[in-house]
């Protein structure tokens, strides 16, 4: 067949697929198939980039990294919604409508707890998204929400028009997501909701592209130029292709509006998404302006938010958790009870304040919920219903290793005292084995622990002379002959990850992914990081006096140098291998930012200036090749004149590197 053609007929069998799937929940390829299609279609466009379409779905994968987010006026404002918290406000707001208006009836709507969003095709290709902002000014995320896989990038019908609707993650992505930032020692994302909103603000559309996120659009801006009431413009919506909530319903009176609630307060406990409440808007369009608007949001509209979902049961027990860096967690152990979804028997305690502030006794009743509807934490304590517990009191010793636990001033924390405690080096193990760190397929979590339990396992070093024992592992009940070999394979090409990672991977108390990314540009090798002194680490960026201490701290011991040196004599890469930067008179030269920048944040020249191959540092001196001075530039600036330092203004560093980033 014509390639060209080819080109078209992919797109549109892709695209079709997508949307069986993604929006409509019904798979009609194999993964399989899909990926073929794909792989042709890439391949092709790179040959033909000129035949490349507006509406093909390798637009879906990410690519352009931003500086920062446009804003966006909105054409018509986003306005919000009133709320109320029972029946009878529910009653309240029917009278009000009811006192100006006749003949009307409701759509109820679940209310998809995400960030709005608002999406503008012109003759039916996607053109541009922008968030709610302040309601008048937004931010343009064009980029993030192309990449959404529900949302179609081409309209069954060739029309300008601008919809709304909302932004969600998924539970299924939200827990893969917060896995992901565990792993890299990332603050976790609290619920759902803020994962969204999170990912949507990221700069790199490819992040978003990884994380899964989609979208519900419940709104036609200026509906009445299509349809005549709320469900029409559901079904409308539907029609050209886009995510409509199913759960709508067109409701007659407010008795029917109050038993959909009902219905769905006990429903979304069961959905794939988290939902805060049920919309009900005024079904007829012809009523809306008559009915009104209030400075914020429409009087045609409320949203009935439900209550948190809380549950009660005894607290059975108190038991603890040892973290790979060794920090104690407490953990309630609970009469097993059904909550927002799931049966849950365990639940946080957080640390010994937690406890300790909430009076918390084993025996008790207590109220738990789930923090952002997903990790089970006890919130207080029911105290009418407490007999005669005892107080609490944390133990004194690892319950793993019995090694003292510390709690250092100014934390709120324990940690086991011993550096070899074993419940720290399976978590070590784990970590070091992880996808994110050294990336050693089949070494999860369950083959560790296995291993370490058959003494084949204690510490790093472990796993790379786990070949001299394949015929031993080959005996393990469920390994066998080829999950051996595989692993072993993968064991021996984790010798090759990059500097950064293995850092990540030694598990150094707070050197996360992201840390160990920016100390291996500054230190290329293991051998200059272990000489590193507190005063130049605190130099990188990012990097201040608690993480250079720990670094510092890690490399003073003997027991962690001798684990280097025979991981290093195993063939494990040391050694950072630089990515390319462009050529340039900034290559290789020292920086100091001073003062306030315009045109761009510190963070932006920062890259900017690494891209060159460049390096920034905090203090000025001999060294210091540049310094790029800001207005209100005070001490640095002295200093450099001082020195001699050639000074570059802001002006002058954009001309010089303009067009090169
Ligand atoms: S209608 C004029 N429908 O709730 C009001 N909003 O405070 C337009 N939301 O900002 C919003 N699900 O982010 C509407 N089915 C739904 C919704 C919904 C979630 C959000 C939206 C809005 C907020 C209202």
């Amino acid at each position: 067949m014509n390639e060209k053609l080819r080109i078209k007929e992919l797109i549109q069998l892709i695209n079709k697929a997508n949307y069986e799937y993604h929006t409509l929940d019904k798979p009609t390829i194999s993964d399989y198939d899909y990926d073929h299609y794909f792989k042709e279609l890439v391949e092709l466009e790179e040959k033909y980039p000129e035949l490349k379409q507006e509406d093909s779905p390798t637009q879906k994968v990410g690519g352009s990294v931003l500086e920062g987010f446009n804003k966006i006026t909105h054409q018509v404002p986003m306005m919000s919604l009133s709320n109320v918290f029972d029946e009878t406000e529910l009653r309240q707001f029917d009278e009000r409508i009811f006192n100006v208006a006749s003949g009307y009836s409701y759509v109820t709507e679940l209310k998809i707890d995400g960030l709005a969003v608002s999406i503008i095709y012109e003759k039916g290709l996607f053109k541009q998204a922008a968030t709610r902002g302040n309601g008048v000014v937004g931010e343009d995320i064009t980029e993030n929400v192309k990449t959404i896989k529900s949302l179609p990038l081409k309209l069954n019908e060739a029309i300008d028009i601008e919809v709304r609707g909302e932004i969600f993650m998924p539970h299924k992505s939200f827990e893969k997501a917060n896995e992901e930032r565990m792993s890299n020692d990332e603050a976790l994302f609290a619920n759902p909701r803020n994962a969204a909103a999170g990912t949507i603000r990221q700069l790199d559309s490819k992040v978003v592209a990884k994380r899964a996120l989609d979208i519900f659009l419940y709104t036609i801006v200026d509906a009445q130029n299509y349809v005549n009431s709320q469900k029409e413009a559901l079904d409308y919506l539907q029609t050209l292709g886009f995510k409509v909530n199913p759960y709508y319903k067109q409701c007659h009176d407010i008795d029917e509006v109050h038993q959909q609630i009902q219905l769905f307060d006990d429903k979304r406990k069961t959905l794939k998404y988290d939902t805060d409440g049920v919309v009900i808007k005024v079904n007829e369009f012809s009523l809306h302006d008559k009915i009104g608007y209030t400075a914020k949001s429409p009087k045609w509209a409320t949203a009935y938010k439900f209550a948190p979902e809380v549950a009660e049961t005894k607290l059975l027990d108190i038991t603890y958790q040892i973290g790979r860096t060794g920090k104690l967690t407490p953990v309630a152990e609970l009469e097993p009870v059904f909550l927002s979804g799931s049966t849950i028997s365990r639940a946080t305690l957080h640390n010994e304040d937690f406890i300790v502030d909430r009076d918390v006794r084993v025996g008790d009743i207590v109220r738990i919920h789930k923090a952002g509807e997903i990790i089970p934490e006890v919130i207080e304590v029911v105290l009418e219903q407490r007999t005669n517990q005892t107080p609490f009191e944390i133990i004194k010793d690892c319950p793993v290793c019995g090694h003292p636990l510390i709690r250092k001033e100014g934390e709120a924390d324990y940690y086991c005292s011993n550096d070899d405690c074993p419940a720290k080096n399976i978590h070590g193990l784990i970590h070091f084995a992880s996808r994110v760190a050294m990336d050693i397929d089949t070494l999860g979590e369950k083959v560790v622990e296995t291993f370490h339990e058959l003494g084949f396992l204690n510490t790093i070093y472990d796993i790379y002379r786990l070949e001299t024992f394949a015929e031993e592992l080959k005996l393990i009940p469920g390994f066998g002959n080829k999950k051996v070999n595989k692993l072993l394979d993968a064991i021996d090409a984790s010798k090759n990850q990059s500097f950064d990672k293995f850092l990540f991977g030694l598990g150094i108390k707070h050197v996360g992914a992201k840390v160990a990314k920016n100390i291996v540009k500054y230190y290329p090798t293991i051998d200059l990081l272990k000489e590193a002194e507190i005063e130049a680490l605190i130099d990188i960026p990012d990097i201040g006096e608690m993480i250079a201490q720990s670094i510092v701290s890690y490399f003073s011991d003997e027991q962690n140098l001798k684990l280097i040196d025979e991981l290093k004599s195993f063939g494990l890469n040391m050694t950072y291998e630089q990515e390319e930067t462009i050529e340039h008179e900034f290559t290789g030269k020292t920086f100091v930012l001073t003062g306030k920048l315009e045109s761009f944040s510190r963070d932006q020249a920062k890259a900017i200036i690494e891209k060159l191959g460049g390096k920034t540092s905090s203090s000025v001196s001999k060294k210091t090749d540049y310094v790029l001075a800001g207005s209100d530039a005070g001490s640095k600036l002295k200093k450099a004149n001082d020195l001699g330092v050639t000074v570059l203004d802001e002006q002058t560093f954009m001309e010089k590197t303009n067009g090169l980033y």
